[in-house]
């Protein structure tokens, strides 16, 4: 780590903390963060455009505040809003966020939601799918060989894998229309402060038009798989209940929009930076080659490199003391998962990609009950994905700058050109 900190380049690193301009470039926002779990692991945080926070970002220090979930509450605050678009969401529905997703739920309701479609998420249910993920990752590869050799793997390639794989659980695979308005809507979802994506100046506003446009283009689903249920998660969602309890429609709307948004922006993040790790570090990506059994480890080590989700808030029902810092009932803490996953109390040489890095018992999923669904069908295509890549894929580099995506919450590249050559058959 250089010395020249955040701060003494001129921002005050409660502002940096809140930044997207530190968040887009790697190397600032890795200083920032190492200064701070060295400095102050636990910092009362008051940047100008947000309620203040604790900035939690010590990997010990996440998992004794997401391990006792009835200390530290997953509501009413979720993820960074600034206070424009706080008040804006507040005024137009009553709630602090424009969606009410199973992450934003505690407790009996938490527990009720995340039981509708567990099953669907276990190791067991998703080995089923691995052929049709074996099947949508070779069709990508096919995309990439009849592209010639230059592609954007994160818009051509890594976008749409994810996607499909969501869309074929959710029950709507192959509609190329469904797909393309998911694509745009949760680019724009995680987008709210990269100006390519931003619909208004005002965060409050684009985010309620945003997911009011995602809920729209749920409702005939709903309406449809109440009346004809299927076997997807489409229908398992649409007629979920707690008890026996319908859900109310604004949890239906937002359980789609977590599953779809959530469960391929993360993924497609991880799958690019992934690539953009194994580019940058040619020994590593040779020893996988020589090495396929490393795939599993190596496609943890890519959550842990990329880590697509940058924070969820936690509240303190009580006062508590975490490492020496008196927190009070009411106070939010911000868990700062990509500083945990360079934790140098956890990992060894934490700045190095390792494709054999074990153990390797990162955040990057969160921990605790709200502990990512998704997890292992991640990993899964992850590993489907690279299979197929290096099988096919004799020799891949860069063709052009890696952009980073503006934002605070969850993402990745936004671009990464590369040049290619296909193996011959
Ligand atoms: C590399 C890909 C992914 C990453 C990095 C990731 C990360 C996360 C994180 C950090 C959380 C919050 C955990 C916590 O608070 O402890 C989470 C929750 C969640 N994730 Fe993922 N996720 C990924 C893929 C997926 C996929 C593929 C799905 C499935 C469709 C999914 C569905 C969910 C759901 C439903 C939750 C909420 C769980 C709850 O509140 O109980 N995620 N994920």
């Amino acid at each position: 780590m250089q010395n020249g900190s955040v701060v003494s380049a001129g921002h005050r690193i409660d502002e940096a903390i809140v930044d997207v301009e530190v968040y887009a470039d790697k190397a600032r926002y890795h200083q920032l963060f190492a200064q701070l779990r060295q400095d102050d692991p636990v910092r009362w945080t008051e940047p100008s455009q947000y309620r203040p926070f604790w900035a939690v970002t010590k990997h010990a220090d996440i998992a004794e505040v997401q391990k006792q979930p009835a200390i530290f509450l997953n509501g009413p605050r979720t993820s960074l809003n600034t206070i424009e678009a706080e008040e804006k969401i507040f005024a137009a529905t009553g709630r602090r966020q424009a969606q009410r997703s199973i992450i934003s739920t505690d407790g009996a309701e938490h527990a009720g939601l995340r039981q509708i479609t567990q099953s669907w998420f276990l190791p067991n249910s998703v080995r089923k799918l691995e052929e049709d993920i074996g099947k949508l990752a070779r069709e990508l590869i096919d995309e990439m060989a009849e592209r010639g050799d230059t592609c954007d793997f994160v818009d051509d390639i890594a976008a749409y894998f994810p996607l499909r794989v969501i869309l074929l659980i959710l029950g709507l695979g192959g509609d190329k229309a469904a797909e393309a308005t998911i694509l745009r809507l949760s680019k724009e979802m995680n987008g709210s402060l990269d100006k390519e994506h931003q619909r208004s100046k005002s965060q409050g506003e684009h985010m309620l038009q945003v997911v009011q446009e995602i809920f729209e283009f749920f409702k005939p689903v709903v309406a449809n798989r109440r009346e004809h249920p299927q076997n997807d998660l489409a229908s398992i969602i649409a007629n979920g209940k707690i008890g026996d309890q319908p859900l109310p429609d604004l949890t239906v709307f937002s359980y789609y929009l977590t599953v779809a948004v959530a469960g391929h922006d993360t993924t497609s993040a991880s799958m690019a930076g992934g690539l953009l790790a194994l580019l940058e570090n040619p020994e590593q990506l040779a020893k996988l080659r020589e090495n396929p059994n490393l795939m599993q480890p190596t496609v943890t080590e890519m959550v842990r490199w990329t880590h697509p989700v940058k924070h969820f808030f936690r509240t303190a029902a009580q006062d508590y003391e975490l490492r020496g810092r008196k927190i009070r009932e009411g106070d939010s803490l911000l868990m700062c998962y990509p500083s945990a996953c360079r934790d140098e109390e956890v990992f060894a040489d934490p700045f190095a990609f390792r494709v054999d890095r074990n153990p390797n018992a990162h955040v990057g999923f969160g921990i605790g009950p709200h502990v990512c669904l998704g997890q292992y069908l991640a990993k899964v295509e992850m590993s489907a994905f690279f299979k197929e890549f290096l099988a096919r894929v004799s020799h891949v580099e860069l063709a052009g700058e890696p952009v980073e995506s503006q934002t605070l919450f969850m993402g990745g590249l936004k671009r990464l050109p590369i040049r290619y050559s296909m193996r011959q058959s």
